[in-house]
Formats: structure tokens, sequence, C-alpha cells
């Protein structure tokens, strides 16, 4: 009996779907289904796929805008993406959808929605704040760079996207990863009771959720490879000063670089094209100069084909071995079908396992360093005192009316001491659980104050260590001797990228420390429907080999999920819960990871 009705349930929902035109998934629904815009099916749409329907009349500038805002309306509530919505966002692509029709197109990224991180400044109606309360109401000198190259091509900026406050940079302990003061705790549609990754989360989860197609994020260290690994995206994050980061609230002037998060590395490709170049208001601009392909980034995309012959090194210890989540359950299996893979396609895989480099440099977890590094080598000791630095030099140009009791703000500590004042801190969210918030949910700053933001000696000493392991790491992995000497150059080293229950992972730390590029693929879920990816190592202004890397492996495994939105009703819980089966306890996450209970 039980049989046949659901025999015919699903017989019916066959026809019915059918009727309404849909093309019937393995996917379940979900709760959220996305309307129609204006008739077509936007769902997932890339910016090429935009492009095109607006290219043959199907679609509007101002007919995308609309469905997104729609989109962000019908979402937000539960997800907490977004931040702000540009109130023109109508009248710009309006003005465009004119020009398209009386003079062309200035090129692929005309009429198309995008949101920027809330730590990027736009100098429009409405607020830049990095999440926070602090810099709420002031405004910068003049726009960020990118944002005004992405508008000069043709963009519609959409809105803000939510940050995990000041971009992970006010709290190192006791914090949720995706909250913030502004705009409360960002979600996972996948698991809205599992992490959304720090800090560019709300990008992620924006783009995944299609409350836009494509948003810039930024990382300084992890956050947008993270993210873009835990909700499914591709992501570049390129060699610091490839991009201006004009106009982008700075962690460290070192480590920051703004990317494009996106749902294939066609958009990433299309994005870095506009975005990438030498800007006299951001001098590491300059160190890029005649390293941009003059063909440009998209001309690096590669179809499957780019795999023959391909090398790719395979950093074993920690990466493959014990850091990247690798052992949790199911994971493996997954990752080592994807190795098959690539060596059916072509590929040249070579086991790195004995990188001396490596392990001075990464603990076993392969986020942050290990627990023997002398202390004087503590990398910390670079980030806080570059955020010392950058945000004194940031509130010179960050200004408030007269008439507002921060007019005049010039310090870290007085941004500090307002906060405190205010009761601005990280709010407990829930359950005294160890990512909530107990002290100040400003250690980060306060260790920053405490340096005066002194660049002496014994900051460049750790800052230069640093930089010169991490580099010698990366750069020994690109090579592979053979037995009779021979030694040949590797095209990119290819790691897991999971940073997904409670977990963080190797992508991010040693790149960021040394200052080269990461690209991340999506290539599947986990166990519990989280997404994980590979992360891609490359050298020093790499980005078009990684491009090429990237775009082959999104050839070869062509993944793609539609988030379920489980536990979409949780008004409150573990917002970054370890998986079934493990703990973290404060003091696995001094080595930033859980662990087996
Ligand atoms: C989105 O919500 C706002 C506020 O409720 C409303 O004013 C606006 O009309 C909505 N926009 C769309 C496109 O649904
Ligand atoms: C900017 O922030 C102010 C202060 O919170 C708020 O009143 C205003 O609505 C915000 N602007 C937009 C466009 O949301
Ligand atoms: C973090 O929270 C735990 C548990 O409440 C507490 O024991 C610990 O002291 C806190 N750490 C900091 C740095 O605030
Ligand atoms: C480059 O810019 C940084 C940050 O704005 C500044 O601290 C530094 O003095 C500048 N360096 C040179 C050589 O102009
Ligand atoms: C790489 O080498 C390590 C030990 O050196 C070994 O345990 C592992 O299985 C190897 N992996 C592959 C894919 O060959
Ligand atoms: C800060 O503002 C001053 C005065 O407007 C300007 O000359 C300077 O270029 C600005 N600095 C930056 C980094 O934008
Ligand atoms: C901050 O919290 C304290 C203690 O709860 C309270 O007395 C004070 O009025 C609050 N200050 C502000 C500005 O809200
Ligand atoms: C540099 O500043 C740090 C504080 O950030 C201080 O602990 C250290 O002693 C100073 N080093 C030198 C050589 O002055
Ligand atoms: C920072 O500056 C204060 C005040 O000038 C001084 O007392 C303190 O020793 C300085 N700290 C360091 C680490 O340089
Ligand atoms: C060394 O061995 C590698 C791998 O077997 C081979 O490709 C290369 O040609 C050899 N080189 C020489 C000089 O024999
Ligand atoms: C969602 O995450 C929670 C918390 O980690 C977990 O208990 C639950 O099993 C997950 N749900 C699904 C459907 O995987
Ligand atoms: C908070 O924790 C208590 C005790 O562990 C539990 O009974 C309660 O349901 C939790 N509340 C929420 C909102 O998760």
């Amino acid at each position: 009996m039980r049989q046949s009705t659901s025999y015919i349930m699903v017989l019916w929902s066959v026809i019915v779907a059918s009727i309404m035109g849909f093309i019937l998934t393995e996917e379940m629904p979900h709760p959220f289904p996305m309307s129609l815009c204006n008739g077509v099916n936007i769902e997932d749409a890339t910016v090429k796929e935009l492009q095109h329907l607006m290219s043959i009349g199907q679609l509007s500038s101002q007919d995308l805008v609309e469905c997104y805002i729609k989109r962000i309306n019908q979402t937000n509530e539960f997800l907490r993406s977004v931040s702000e919505v540009n109130p023109d966002a109508l009248s710009i692509a309006s003005a465009l959808d004119q020009e398209r029709n009386e003079r062309g197109i200035r090129g692929p990224f005309h009429g198309i929605p995008f949101l920027v991180k809330d730590n990027i400044y736009t100098d429009d109606k409405h607020n830049t704040s990095e999440g926070g309360l602090v810099l709420l109401g002031g405004r910068y000198s003049s726009e960020a760079t990118l944002v005004t190259k992405l508008r000069a091509a043709g963009g519609v900026l959409l809105g803000h996207a939510a940050l995990s406050e000041a971009a992970d940079h006010r709290a190192l302990t006791n914090f949720s990863d995706g909250y913030s003061t502004r705009v409360g705790q960002t979600r996972n549609p996948f698991n809205l009771t599992q992490a959304t990754s720090g800090s560019s989360g709300g990008s992620a989860v924006a783009v995944r959720s299609n409350q836009a197609a494509i948003a810039i994020g930024t990382e300084t260290h992890g956050s947008l490879v993270h993210p873009s690994a835990n909700l499914g995206l591709y992501t570049i994050k390129t060699t610091p000063g490839l991009v201006s980061r004009h106009g982008v609230v700075p962690g460290s002037y070192y480590h920051d670089t703004p990317g494009p998060m996106a749902r294939s590395m066609t958009d990433v490709a299309i994005v870095l094209d506009i975005i990438a170049s030498p800007d006299h208001r951001d001098n590491l601009t300059f160190n890029a100069l005649g390293k941009i392909p003059l063909e440009g980034y998209a001309a690096a995309l590669g179809t499957s084909h780019a795999l023959r012959g391909m090398r790719l090194g395979l950093p074993w210890n920690p990466y493959w071995s014990t850091a990247g989540n690798i052992n949790a359950p199911g994971l493996r299996e997954q990752y080592e079908s994807r190795l098959q893979e690539l060596k059916a396609a072509g590929v040249e895989l070579y086991n790195i396992t004995n990188n001396p480099y490596l392990h001075q440099i990464a603990n076993p977890y392969g986020f942050g360093q290990p627990a023997h590094t002398p202390e004087e080598y503590n990398q910390l000791i670079s980030y806080k005192t570059l955020l010392a630095v950058a945000l004194g030099e940031w509130l010179q140009n960050w200004t408030f009316p007269e008439t507002d009791e921060r007019h005049g703000m010039s310090t870290l500590a007085e941004m500090a001491s307002w906060n405190d004042e205010h009761n601005a801190t990280t709010g407990a969210l829930g359950n005294g659980t160890w990512w909530y918030n107990t002290e100040s949910g400003q250690d980060f700053y306060d260790i920053a104050i405490a340096t005066n933001g002194s660049l002496n000696g014994t900051f460049w000493k750790a800052f230069g260590w640093g930089r010169r392991i991490a580099r010698q790491a990366i750069d020994f992995g690109h090579t592979h001797a053979f037995e009779n000497g021979t030694v040949i150059e590797l095209d990119a080293l290819l790691l897991p990228n999971n940073p997904n229950g409670g977990f963080d992972n190797g992508c991010a730390s040693v790149p960021s420390y040394a200052g080269y590029p990461v690209a991340s693929v999506p290539i599947g879920q986990s166990k519990w429907g989280m997404p994980i990816g590979f992360c891609i190592h490359g050298r020093e202004y790499s980005e078009a080999k990684l491009i090429k890397v990237a775009s082959a492996l999104e050839n070869l495994f062509r993944w793609n999920a539609v988030p379920q939105w489980h536990n979409y009703k949780t008004a409150e819980g573990p917002w970054d819960a370890p998986w079934p089966g493990y703990a973290c306890s404060q003091e696995s996450l001094d080595s930033y990871a859980c662990e087996r209970s």
C-alpha cells in the first residue's frame, strides 16, 4: 500500500514537474526555490550565461537587479549574507540597459549585478562598515579602485555582503566565524547549523544561494579560499598587490588581497581581467608591473584536454596525511577517486613526501605554525603589528561628521575603546560553547594595539623568516627530482580544501605567509552534505597558470549542487558545529582543529 502510494506520488511529481517545465535532477526539493526571472530560470546562472541572456534580449540588467533583490528579500532573513542593498542599483541598471541598446556593450561585465564584501568602500548612498558599528557612518576619501573599475566595465553594484566582523581581525578566540554586530550570524544554506567559514562567508553564501551571480571578497589568511570551499565556489586569492587594495579596510599591507568568488573559473577570470592592474594609490601594485599577461587571464582558461601531461605535486605531509580534515569519515576515499580521475585524464601526479621547509612552517593541521616554532618566528607577530599600522593609516582618511563623537578618531586603540564603551563587542550568540565571546570580543585588537604598530627589528625578523621559509616550502614543492638526478618543474600543487565541521585546513597559511596565490575548485560533498574542494598552490604571480589548472579541473569534474537548507528553522544553535563524532576543545583549537570524540 505504502509502496504504491509513493509510486503514484513520484509519478505525479514527475508529471507536475514536466508540465511546469522544470528539469528533474537528483536533488531533493528544498524550501526556498528561486522564482523564474521574467520567465527565465537564472538559478545557478554564471556571469557568462547572464550576459548571453541579455545579449539575446531575454533579460535586461533591470530584470536581473529586480530578481536578485527579490531573492535577497526571500532568503536573507535566514542567511544574513547581504548587509545592504544599493538604493541606486535599479537606476544604474536602467542606464546600462539604455546604453546597451544605443551603443552596445562595454564588455563581458556590462549589466551584471555584483556584490562586494562590506569592507570594500563604495562612494554612494550605502554604508561600508566592515560589519561593525565603530566605522558605521564614516566615509573614505575615495572609492575602492576595484569598485570603480567594475563600474567602468559596466557592472551594477547591487550591495554589500556581510562578513565576519572586521574580517576576522577583531577577535582571535571565542568568536563565531560569520558573525558581525551589524548583521548577526551568516549561515550556510547547505546546512544552517554548519559554518560559512570566515571571513568572506557572506559573499560566498550570497553567490551560492543566488542572491547574486558573483561577489568580491578579500583574504588576509584564508578568507577567500575557505568560504569558497565551504559553499562550493571557485575563487583565486592572488599575489598581494596584483589587485589594488585602495579603499578596502585593511588587515595587513603584505597579506591582504581582494578577489572574485564565483560559480565558474570563467567568471573568476572575467572579473580578474577587470580588477588586476597597477594603482598609484596602492604602491604594492607596482610589483606586479610586467607580471600581468598582456592577453589577460581569460586567455588562460583551459579545457579538460589541458590535463594531458600536466604535472601536479601532492604535498603529502602534512596536507594529505593529517591536515585538511582528510581523515574525517568518507573523505579520503572521495579525494582519492578524484585523483584517479585526474590520472585517467593524463595528469602526472608527483608525491612530495619530504619537504624540508614545510614542516618548519605548517603544523600537522596545515593551518598555523607548528608548536615547535621558536617564539621569535611566530607569524602572529607580523599580523598583529601590520594590523595596527594598517588601521592607523586607514583612519587618516576615514572621516565622521563633525557632530559625531568619533570625529577625529585616529588609532586602533580609540576604535577598541569606542567598542567597549558602546558594548559593541561580539555578542554572546547562544549557548556558552567555545566559539562565543566571554571577554572583550577584541583580543586581536588588544594584541595589535600593544605593538604600537612598531615595524621594529622584532617584527622584521618574524615576518622575514615566515616569508622566506613559506616561499622555500612552495618553491621546493614545485620541483621533483628523479632517481637519475633529473629535476623537473611542476605546474602547481594540489591540496584538499575542506574547512568544514569545525576544522581549519592547510590551504591558506603557507601561501599567506609567502604572499603566493591559491585557487580553489569545488569537487564534491562530504557525508554531511557540505561542499569540499581542491586548492591549488602556485608561485608568485602564477595566476594565469593557476587559472589554467583550475579551469581544466572544473571541466573534468563539473561539480555543482543545490543547497538543501537543512535546519533552516533552527533559530538558535551551534553555528560552527563539529561534525558528528568530533569535538572541539580549547586545547584542540589551539592547534586549529577538532578531534574525534
Ligand atoms: C524587497 O523588500 C523591500 C522591503 O520589504 C521592499 O520594499 C521591496 O519592494 C522588495 N523588493 C522586491 C523586488 O521584492
Ligand atoms: C546606513 O546605515 C545607517 C545607520 O545604521 C542606516 O540608517 C541607513 O539606512 C543605512 N543605509 C542603507 C542604504 O541601508
Ligand atoms: C574563551 O572561552 C572559554 C570558555 O568560556 C574561557 O575559558 C576562555 O578563557 C576564553 N578565552 C578568552 C581568550 O577569552
Ligand atoms: C607604500 O604604502 C604603504 C601603505 O600605504 C606605506 O606605509 C609605505 O610607506 C609606502 N611605501 C612607499 C615606498 O611609498
Ligand atoms: C605518497 O607517499 C606516502 C609516503 O611517503 C604514502 O603513504 C602515500 O600513500 C603516497 N601517496 C600516493 C598517492 O602515492
Ligand atoms: C587620503 O586623503 C588625502 C586627502 O584627501 C589624499 O591626498 C590621499 O591620497 C589619501 N590617501 C589615500 C591612501 O587614499
Ligand atoms: C553597556 O552595558 C552596561 C552593563 O550591561 C550598561 O550599564 C551600559 O549602560 C551599556 N552601555 C551602553 C552604551 O549601552
Ligand atoms: C618591537 O615591538 C615589540 C612590540 O610589538 C616589542 O615587544 C619588542 O621588544 C620590540 N623590539 C625591539 C627590538 O625593539
Ligand atoms: C607603546 O607606546 C607606549 C606609549 O608611548 C609606551 O609606553 C610603550 O612602551 C610602547 N610599547 C611598545 C611595545 O613599544
Ligand atoms: C630520468 O628519469 C626520468 C623518469 O624516468 C626520465 O623521464 C628522464 O628522461 C631521465 N633522465 C635521464 C637523463 O636519463
Ligand atoms: C547539519 O549539521 C548538524 C550540526 O553539525 C548535524 O548534526 C546534522 O546532521 C547536519 N544535517 C545533515 C542533514 O547532514
Ligand atoms: C542551551 O543549552 C542547554 C543545556 O545544554 C539546552 O538545554 C538548551 O536547549 C540549549 N538552548 C539552545 C537554544 O540551543
